[in-house]
């Protein structure tokens, strides 16, 4: 069995990460790093805490990460944030305090000792800003040759941003970290707005959870319908929200869900083109890129592998 790290930002997407984790068959979440960027990194934290305790899983550890970008000594929650993922973070919808609060052990030393533990069976997914992953890779340089997989959402290389036109919310939370995972050696998977904008659910399928009657099954509607009226109020999407969390999460189980392209990438983190993913020029004709950018997906089946995996679970608590 893989084991699972996930670094969210909690956050509607990530909640439906989580919900994809625990789902998918022959996976071991093995805990989940909280970082900052939908909402404070203490609110993702919890929100992760409620969540797990939702689906049952009260036995999966969560970890607080930094809490702001590499270069900043603070972080604000920008008001787009909390229009589009609520202010709570989970689409204003109320779940109960979490019986249980976070490990002693931090976020950076959890991603080491993991790193060390588990080696090539480990895989990452990082869903929110790369602060983490990169603390974790400046403070023990070898576990990037250690980890199996990391398997990130965020950046775009063929379609424009979601901040500015050349900048993607993870990477633009802090790119300077980005560009440290991104140039490390680590075998990585980027599953950027390339895929994830194609990749959209409606309120047919939430309504599907919230006629389960289970109290997973209809937090995670209203939870998902905050996110879809959201897209369509702000004019991001009319037809749907996107699946930028859960995506990287199916990938990194089944990276046939997705064509890609592979590349030394890097991260632009001056004034200029700031948080922009793009292929390294100097870097062009060397063997072996460590980055598969992913660019285009089979949404039809990864759709229904979503709603199948989700319903499931959602019927049963
Ligand atoms: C990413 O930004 C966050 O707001 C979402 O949770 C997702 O991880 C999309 O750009
Ligand atoms: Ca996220």
């Amino acid at each position: 069995k893989k084991k699972m790290i996930l670094d969210l930002d909690t956050g509607v997407d990530d909640a439906l990460a989580i919900a994809y984790a625990v789902a998918a068959p022959d996976v071991d979440l093995i805990g989940i790093v909280a970082s900052y960027g939908n909402n404070l990194l203490d609110v993702c934290a919890e929100n992760s805490l409620k969540l797990l305790e939702l689906l049952g899983q009260t036995d999966v550890p969560v970890y607080k990460g930094l809490p702001h970008a590499s270069t900043s000594d603070h972080f604000e929650v920008m008001q787009v944030s909390l229009d589009i993922h609520g202010n709570n973070g989970i689409g204003d919808v109320d779940l109960p305090k979490p019986q249980r609060a976070v490990e002693k052990l931090s976020g950076v030393d959890f991603y080491i000792q993991a790193a060390h533990q588990y080696g090539q069976d480990l895989i990452i997914i990082p869903t929110g800003p790369m602060t983490n992953l990169a603390a974790a890779l400046e403070k023990d340089p070898e576990i990037a040759d250690l980890i199996g997989n990391v398997t990130f959402m965020g950046g775009a290389l063929t379609v424009e941003g979601n901040v500015t036109d050349v900048a993607e919310a993870n990477i633009n939370q802090d790119a300077k970290a980005a560009n440290t995972v991104l140039t490390s050696s680590l075998p990585l998977t980027m599953v950027g707005l390339d895929v994830t904008l194609r990749t959209l659910l409606t309120k047919q399928e939430t309504a599907q959870w919230r006629a389960l009657g289970t109290k997973a099954g209809q937090a995670y509607a209203d939870l998902t319908d905050f996110y879809i009226d959201a897209y369509y109020n702000l004019g991001i999407d009319k037809n749907g929200c996107a699946l930028h969390d859960p995506l990287a999460v199916g990938v990194s189980l089944d990276p046939s869900f997705v064509q890609t392209l592979s590349l030394f990438m890097k991260v632009i983190y001056d004034d200029h083109n700031y948080a922009r993913t793009i292929g390294d020029k100097d870097k062009l004709n060397d063997p072996n890129p460590n980055v598969k950018v992913a660019i285009t997906v089979d949404k039809e089946r990864y759709l229904a592998t979503f709603m199948n995996y989700l319903t499931q679970l959602f019927k049963e608590h």
